[in-house]
């Protein structure tokens, strides 16, 4: 894209852990190649470990565009591959479990996969495939690594990637998986509007809760050219591809632009004391009225709670509290019964 804006921070990550799910290509890929030439320890948690694994090596071996930029000096991170399949609420529960085990702090939680699919499908756990990909497996795994994340801080931050298509979403209570009322659309926004309601949801009961250290941000990446419409396949689309396809580099952004926001809401000194904002072109921008809909964000997360089989709690600290310490027994229970095969847990 012809103008567009960068991060511009400066800052290095040695010795900070940060997650990003679905990194193993698009805009995640490019997050990660810019965090590990900051020093980062980089976990790619992706469903495809054979894709993440070619994916680390690659972001190992090639710099971002800029390499001589101020950040990038000095000693590179780690990259580390985990296995994470949001379509199966097992396989979050799982993950987080192995990063319990496994990491001794996680400093930044990048909720970045996603995807767009034309035709209706549910997962494992009867969701629509766009609302558990895009939301319901980020709730699930954000609120089950955030014991770890607060001890990890202070300075951690939550980044949750949405869109402008939130600003067209509504949220149907009534039919969340769109069973009668299918369409890609809808269901792209629906999705994204409960990642942007579910940053603002989070970032109350943290205050609520006086927990402090750990800042919140949803972003918009801006018009990306990634694969995310593999999954569309619609004549009109791919005519409009080859028409547009000339003119592409004016208005829509490479992958590594793409990924600017998101590293900017990862680093920035300039944002470190703004949480549950949402971002654009490295900068706040405005939200969908549906955020001072108290009632609707309240009922988002009871219900959210409920489809992700978390236990209801009025306050954080409790709720916390009963995961930290289900997840830890649940990571006990591995290690002692390692030679055999355990049953996923309802943490
Ligand atoms: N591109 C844009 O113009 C644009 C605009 C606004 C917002 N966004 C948002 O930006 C984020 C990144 O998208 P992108 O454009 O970089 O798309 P992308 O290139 O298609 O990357 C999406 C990533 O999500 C992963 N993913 C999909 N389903 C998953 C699952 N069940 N479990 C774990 N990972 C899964 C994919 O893994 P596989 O490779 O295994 O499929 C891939 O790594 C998404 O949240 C998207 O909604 C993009």
């Amino acid at each position: 894209m012809l103008f567009h804006t960068s991060c511009k921070s400066k800052e290095r990550l040695v010795g900070k852990t940060v997650i990003i799910t679905g990194a193993n290509t698009g805009i995640g890929k490019e997050t990660a190649r810019d965090l590990y030439r900051r020093g980062a320890r980089v976990i790619l948690a992706c469903r495809d470990v054979q894709k993440a694994d070619a994916t680390a090596k690659e972001v190992k071996s090639n710099p971002p565009s800029q390499p001589n930029k101020e950040q990038f000096q000095g000693e590179p991170g780690e990259v580390l591959v985990y296995q994470l399949d949001l379509c199966s609420l097992a396989s979050v529960r799982n993950c987080a479990k192995d990063i319990y085990k496994k990491e001794s702090a996680v400093n930044i939680l990048i909720n970045n996969a996603g995807m767009v699919i034309e035709s209706f499908g549910k997962t494992e756990d009867g969701f629509e495939t766009q609302l558990q990909t895009n939301y319901l497996g980020h709730f699930l795994f954000t609120l089950l690594l955030l014991p770890k994340i607060r001890a990890s801080g202070p300075g951690c931050r939550i980044i949750n990637v949405s869109s402008l298509a939130h600003h067209y979403g509504d949220i149907h209570f009534d039919d969340l998986n769109l069973e009668n009322s299918y369409t890609m659309k809808e269901a792209y926004c629906q999705s994204k509007l409960a990642n942007v309601l579910f940053t603002v949801e989070l970032t109350r009961r943290l205050k609520e809760a006086n927990i402090d250290g750990i800042t919140t941000y949803s972003v918009h990446p801006g018009m990306v050219k990634t694969d995310i419409s593999r999954n569309i396949h619609s004549y009109l689309l791919r005519i409009m591809q080859v028409v547009l396809t000339p003119f592409a580099p004016l208005f829509v952004k490479t992958s590594e632009q793409g990924a600017q926001t998101t590293i900017y809401c990862a680093v920035a000194q300039e944002c470190s004391k703004e949480s549950g904002l949402y971002y654009k072109d490295c900068a706040v921008a405005n939200l969908t009225n549906k955020v001072n809909d108290t009632e609707l964000i309240a009922k988002l997360w009871n219900e959210t709670m409920k489809m992700v089989r978390l236990e209801q709690e009025n306050n954080l600290e409790e709720l916390l509290k009963k995961i930290e310490k289900n997840v830890l027994q649940s990571v006990d229970d591995t290690l002692k019964n390692s030679e055999k095969v355990i049953p996923p847990s309802n943490i």
